[in-house]
């Protein structure tokens, strides 16, 4: 998602903590959210942005460290794939990482969680053969400090790979599908015949009850919790300045971005729970063979900044 406007005298431990406590807030609800689940597909899909991160090499990792791991979809996914042996699993919220191993313990998987910022990494120098994450850097708001930790817990000779990274010309490519959705939406409603959300709690962090409202909370953290979004060269030049070797930005998702968000925009316009199954069935397959189209006409052709998301990949001097 892309930064919204962040007050001025936002610091750094600002965004920290409002990213502890936003991520609090939603790890019980995340994995429905996102759809993060961890079957043949998920375990396909986590392994082949692994994979075009790192430039079509076929994957295969020791010891391997997640920072931003969340509730675990790359970890555990890359796990059951047998793409790294053994996995430890960091983040700044212990609810993520609570909801991480609950489905570690429901898969039968082993994984260490450590609550630490990526900043601040709680293990030795070259302690992992593969340093990765998704959809973490754009909440950091010390980045280089970030970088220099990655690379010092890197084993000389290993590899760090991100995935998921929001793009910035992709990022504002897609308010022009959110912007059509939302003109569309009275009409998309008529038409499946659902009716118009109710906003309930807007403003203040407390109910009409007198109960503390978690949504609005969530709302006002949102505004802070992402603080970058990327050019291709923003993450070479970060990468570089940790002195990482063999760096590597690429993007993925142009037609299939720009359908999830007018599609969840539409979604956003109705009450929850009225919307036919139909739908639901059209926006999934519709979003799978969209990425399909863009895996094999798209990103080869067009520049990585047009893309929805960008990938990093580097290496640590042998
Ligand atoms: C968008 S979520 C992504 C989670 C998971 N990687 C995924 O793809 O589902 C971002 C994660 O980064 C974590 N995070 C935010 N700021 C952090 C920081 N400074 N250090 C470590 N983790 C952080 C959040 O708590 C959250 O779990």
């Amino acid at each position: 998602m892309m930064p919204a406007a962040m007050p001025a005298s936002t610091t750094p431990d600002d965004v920290k903590h409002a990213n502890a406590r936003y991520h609090d807030l939603a790890a019980h609800t995340y994995d429905a959210k996102w759809g993060i689940v961890y079957d043949a597909l998920a375990q396909r899909q986590t392994v082949g942005k692994l994979r075009r991160a790192l430039g079509g090499s076929e994957p295969r990792f020791g010891r391997a460290l997640e920072v931003g791991a969340g509730t675990g979809y790359f970890t555990l996914n890359l796990l059951r794939a047998g793409v790294i042996e053994e996995a430890v699993a960091t983040d700044i919220s212990s609810g993520m990482l609570g909801a991480l191993q609950s489905s570690a313990a429901e898969l039968r998987l082993e994984v260490e969680t450590v609550v630490a910022q990526a900043s601040r990494l709680p293990f030795p120098d070259g302690s992992f053969d593969l340093v990765f994450g998704h959809a973490v850097l754009h909440h950091l708001p010390d980045l280089d400090a970030a970088f220099a930790e990655l690379a010092r817990v890197l084993r000389p000779g290993g590899t760090l790979a991100f995935c998921g990274e929001p793009s910035y010309h992709g990022d504002r490519l897609a308010a022009v599908p959110k912007r059509a959705a939302l003109l569309a939406a009275p009409a998309w409603r008529r038409i499946l015949g659902a009716p118009p959300r109710q906003n309930g709690g807007a403003n203040g962090a407390i109910d009409k009850s007198g109960h503390h409202d978690a949504a609005s909370e969530e709302d006002g953290l949102e505004r802070i919790v992402d603080v970058h979004a990327f050019r291709p060269g923003d993450l070479v030049r970060h990468a570089r300045r940790a002195e990482l070797e063999n760096v590597r930005v690429t993007g993925e998702e142009l037609a299939a971005s720009w359908f999830g968000w007018a599609n969840r925009t539409l979604e956003s316009t109705a009450a929850p729970d009225e919307l036919p199954w139909l739908w639901y069935q059209w926006a999934y397959r519709g979003y799978l063979t969209l990425k399909r189209l863009d895996r094999a006409v798209l990103e080869p052709r067009l520049p990585a900044t047009v893309f929805y998301n960008l990938l990093l990949s580097a290496r640590n001097p042998a």
